[in-house]
């Protein structure tokens, strides 16, 4: 074979690699859905919301602490942030940050539990699968440090 066949041969095996390399068409390939859209989007998440508010007046160990609370704008800043969190991309959260929202409060880790219990048992209700349900326990979880007063718990673990 001559000298000049092996050069193009060369250059067409390059050529080729060059193609083969380049960054895949991806817009057939779907976008991954969000938890928000996985759980079924707005009006699905406002009826758990409505479900958890509902769970909270009667749960004996927190129903006291929103005795005092107006329904209408807990129900809507929980829907909010509920919404935000699972990813939703046409809500704002209009409220406080946690540490905010909940400080001076004294939450123990029993109430923090409670509260955990009446989301995910809206979520039941609401035949969420469980998959979504554990990435909604993951979220709650991590907001857990700015919510409960872990004093109480050294204190109590101390004395
Ligand atoms: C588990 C995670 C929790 C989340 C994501 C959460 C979320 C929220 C949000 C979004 C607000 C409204 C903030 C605002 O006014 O700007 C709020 C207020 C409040 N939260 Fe929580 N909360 C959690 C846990 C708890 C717990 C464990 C308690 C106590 C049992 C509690 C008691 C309250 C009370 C009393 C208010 C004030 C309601 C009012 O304005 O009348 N929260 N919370």
């Amino acid at each position: 074979m001559k000298i000049k066949n092996l050069i193009s041969i060369f250059i067409a095996a390059l050529f080729l690699l060059a193609c083969s390399s380049e960054a895949p068409d991806t817009s057939a390939t779907p976008t991954a859905k969000s938890l928000y859209e996985r759980i079924g989007g707005k009006e699905k998440v406002k009826a758990i919301v409505e479900d958890i508010w509902n769970n909270h007046a009667k749960n004996p160990i927190v129903k006291d602490r929103f005795a005092g609370s107006d329904p209408s704008y807990v129900k809507k800043r929980v829907f909010e942030i509920f919404a935000v969190a699972t990813g939703a991309t046409d809500v704002e959260y209009k409220g406080m940050d946690m540490k905010a929202a909940h400080k001076g409060m004294n939450i123990n880790e029993m109430e923090f539990n409670a509260v955990v219990d009446d989301v995910l048992a809206a979520c039941e209700m609401h035949k969420m699968a469980q998959q979504e349900q554990n990435e909604v326990l993951a979220i709650l979880w991590s907001v857990r440090k700015d919510i409960v007063n872990s004093h109480i718990i050294t204190d109590t673990l101390v004395n």
